[in-house]
């Protein structure tokens, strides 16, 4: 008998999973305050190129994502909007831009408000973490195909964390309060993937002070599971995050023969 391989049947598709398509919205609308004065922080460059091309590449990168809706600052979507088409992008993906609102909770919201149907998986991707590489996001976009309502990328934390008392003067001792157990926290990073229907609930649900959506779906009470992050996702926060953010990209155009 031969070794060859026996000539397989066509995959089947899963109903409603294979055939699922993936948006990606991407809140660009901070100021970056704790960036310093200038531009704000998404239209600032990096290699010369502006934040949010970076980001928004690194959805357009991967095969799952068709469709990128940019959340912009509120009076600068036409900018933005110029900015995405002086820009080389993959053709095969399309790109909606909306204005943002006043909190990152608000302006996920009206991205989300954006997404035309057909899309029944969403990332939602800082314009703040530009040079997430495209594993990352194949990853957490394969998490939520295989089942999860939502998915984060997730690092062990480096650092000791302590829950403190908060001083109500800046620069006050604080009484430190508890020593969380290290190894069971994790810092978790974007983007962050969702089901399309769960995350759309959660934004019309959940009220308060959110710092990313999936604690909106934790606080609905479905579960979020974590898929490895990576340490190039991190997030541009303060200026020494420009110094390691133009080093790194330093370091990939070399290594990619530029
Ligand atoms: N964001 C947004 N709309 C807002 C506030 C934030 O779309 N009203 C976006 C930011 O543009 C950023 C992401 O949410 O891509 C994460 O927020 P953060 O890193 O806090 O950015 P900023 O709010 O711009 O920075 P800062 O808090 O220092 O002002
Ligand atoms: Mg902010």
């Amino acid at each position: 008998m031969s070794d060859a391989p026996l000539p397989q049947p066509p995959a089947q598709p899963v109903p409603g999973r294979t055939a699922a398509r993936t948006a990606a919205v991407i809140p660009a609308a901070g100021r970056g305050v704790r960036l310093g004065p200038g531009a704000p922080k998404a239209l600032r460059t990096l290699g010369g190129t502006p934040m949010l091309i970076h980001a928004v590449r690194a959805m357009a990168d991967s095969r799952a994502v068709s469709l990128v809706v940019v959340v912009a600052p509120p009076e600068g979507a036409a900018e933005v909007r110029t900015l995405l088409d002086a820009h080389a992008l993959p053709e095969r993906t399309e790109f909606v831009v909306v204005p943002g609102g006043e909190t990152r909770q608000e302006s996920v919201k009206l991205g989300l408000d954006a997404l035309p149907p057909g899309y029944d998986i969403v990332l939602v991707h800082d314009a703040a973490r530009p040079l997430v590489p495209v594993d990352t996001v194949d990853a957490v976009v394969e998490a939520v195909r295989d089942g999860a309502p939502a998915v984060v990328p997730a690092l062990p934390l480096a650092d000791t964390v302590k829950q403190v008392e908060p001083a109500i003067a800046p620069g006050e001792p604080e009484p430190v309060v508890a020593t969380p157990d290290r190894s069971l926290l994790r810092a978790v990073q974007t983007p962050q993937g969702f089901d399309r229907d769960t995350l759309v609930r959660a934004h019309e649900t959940v009220t308060g002070d959110v710092t990313d959506d999936a604690s909106m779906i934790e606080r609905l009470g479905a579960a979020v599971v974590t898929v490895p992050g990576h340490e190039e996702a991190f997030k541009v926060t303060r200026p020494l995050d420009l110094v390691l953010a133009e080093a790194v990209l330093a370091r990939r155009r070399l290594n990619d023969g530029f």
